[in-house]
């Protein structure tokens, strides 16, 4: 069972947007996965409510819950864990990093998002796993954002994914509906960066994926 946590100080920064559409994403490639909700807002919760059924399961714990719930999830051959967290929480975030084997910090482009993320990343450093940023929410067509911001990354000694998420209306429709931006629109290039994203994700923890989905590229 692999597990991924989902941290960042900054509320907003799109934590629940990458955990619902990555569990969602591994549980088309045929894989068990599950949402743990640390955030006592339970975003991700009321979307597993919308959307019924039991891939991915989406369950509720607090964070001194989380061992006891990854127990859980191992015991019913769950493949991977996506840990959801709430913003402006440290012992939840670091629990959550302590528990994974990947921690993705989700964060949009501009200039003050990315000064939030230090915060983000000192915590990190406490768990020692490997912490990727992931940028989210990036206005179309803007290479030279994207330049500026891997170099904000660099400078903090965080690792940037080579993949990104756009600001596209699909991210934001198909969750009402407890859908994902791929279920809403299979072919656009929302569901193109949810497989490159996914397709990374899977590479870094060593597990490959198990079935292709028809691509665009992003913008
Ligand atoms: N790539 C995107 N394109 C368009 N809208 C997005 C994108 N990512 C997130 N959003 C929207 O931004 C808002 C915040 O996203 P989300 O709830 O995922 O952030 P969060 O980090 O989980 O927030 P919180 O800290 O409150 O838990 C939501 O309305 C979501 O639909
Ligand atoms: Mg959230």
């Amino acid at each position: 069972m692999k597990i991924v946590a989902i941290v960042s100080q900054k509320g907003g920064a799109g934590k629940t947007t990458l955990a619902v559409h990555l569990a969602a994403r591994a549980a088309h490639d045929g894989r068990q996965a599950v949402i743990v909700d640390l955030d006592p807002q339970a975003t991700a919760s009321s979307w597993g409510d919308w959307r019924g059924g039991d891939n991915p399961v989406v369950v509720a714990a607090p964070h001194t819950r989380l061992e006891a719930t990854l127990a859980e999830a191992e015991k019913s051959g769950v493949d991977l864990v996506i840990i959801d967290t709430p913003p402006s929480a440290d012992a939840a975030a670091v629990a959550a990093a302590r528990a994974a084997d990947l921690v993705l910090i989700p964060t949009r482009a501009s200039a003050f998002d990315l000064h939030a993320i230090k915060t983000t990343g000192e915590l990190m450093k406490i768990a020692q796993k490997p912490a990727y940023v992931v940028l989210n929410a990036v206005p179309p067509r803007s290479a030279s954002l994207i330049d500026e911001a891997a170099e904000v990354v660099k400078s903090l000694s965080l690792g940037l994914a080579p993949a990104c998420l756009v600001d596209r209306a699909a991210f934001r429709h198909a969750v009402i509906n407890g859908q994902t931006a791929v279920e809403f629109e299979p072919s656009s290039k929302a569901a193109s960066e949810v497989h490159i994203l996914y397709t990374w994700m899977c590479g870094q923890l060593g597990v490959s994926t198990k079935k292709s989905v028809k691509t665009r590229s992003a913008a």
